[in-house]
């Protein structure tokens, strides 16, 4: 197995209240957590302080967007440089419900990605395809022009973790098969290795997400270029414990 450490995200996306957040917390700080997995959960902004407060301190947090400059009049958004004042230290951006529900684009990630980095954060970025593109065999096309723009951004790979989300399979319960994760995530490296470097090819953790559960995180996990998961639905549950420790 790889030497990248092994990474799972947590993406609560607009779920749970202090009381329901509080007992997940709870939940995960007395939980038997496998040491050589790298675990961070992905608040709601509004929760970022409460969650970095209660998490014990081996768990990361994550916003789960941000904007792409410091501060200015842009009602409702928040910096980088708010997400590290409440002693957060990553940033989910390029959600495929940020790309297809709020229409951001590739430039607009893409500077985002770039100030995160330039603000000290690590970035969880995600890709990929919707299942018409699927359909239409054009799911290298597009994840690779995905991670192209991303890669445009990028001014240190060590914080910078990919995260290979199948829109069809996000929140569907229609998970990718191990050898469709496998694949598109042995393309990426292969695209990386070719168009970035070999360092960044051999350590760059690609992350799946997209109905991952308790049951079906093993043999994802057991796939050579899968070195993570990147978890919804899953992770408000305690059987997000069993994904991070699917490599114990
Ligand atoms: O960011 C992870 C998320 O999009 C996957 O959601 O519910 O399919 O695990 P889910």
């Amino acid at each position: 197995m790889s030497a990248r450490r092994f990474f799972v995200g947590g993406n609560w996306k607009m779920n749970g209240d202090k009381e329901s957040l509080g007992e997940l917390i709870t939940m995960l700080n007395t939980a038997s957590l496998h040491d050589e997995t790298e675990v961070v959960c992905g608040a709601p902004s509004i929760y970022l302080d409460y969650a970095r407060s209660n998490l014990d301190p081996k768990i990361g947090v994550a916003a789960q967007n941000c904007y792409k400059v410091a501060k200015g009049a842009f009602t409702g958004e928040i910096s980088p440089a708010m997400i590290k004042d409440c002693g957060v230290d990553w940033v989910i951006l390029g959600h495929s419900e940020r790309r297809h529900v709020f229409g951001e684009c590739d430039e607009l990630i893409g500077q985002k990605v770039a100030h995160a980095l330039e603000s000290g954060l690590g970035v969880i970025a995600c890709i990929g395809e919707k299942l018409e593109e699927r359909e239409a065999g054009t799911t290298e096309e597009v994840v690779f022009a995905q991670t192209q723009v991303i890669a445009d951004n990028v001014s240190d790979w060590g914080k910078v973790v990919l995260a290979y989300e199948p829109v069809w399979a996000i929140g569907t319960g229609k998970t990718a098969t191990p050898e469709q994760a496998q694949e598109v995530h042995e393309k990426l490296r292969v695209w990386i290795r070719e168009n970035i470097s070999e360092a960044v090819a051999d350590s760059v953790r690609i992350l799946y997400g997209g109905s991952v559960t308790g049951v079906n995180c093993k043999e994802l996990a057991g796939q050579a270029d899968v070195d993570g998961f990147l978890v919804g639905g899953a992770s408000l549950k305690p059987e997000f414990v069993d994904i991070i420790n699917a490599r114990a």
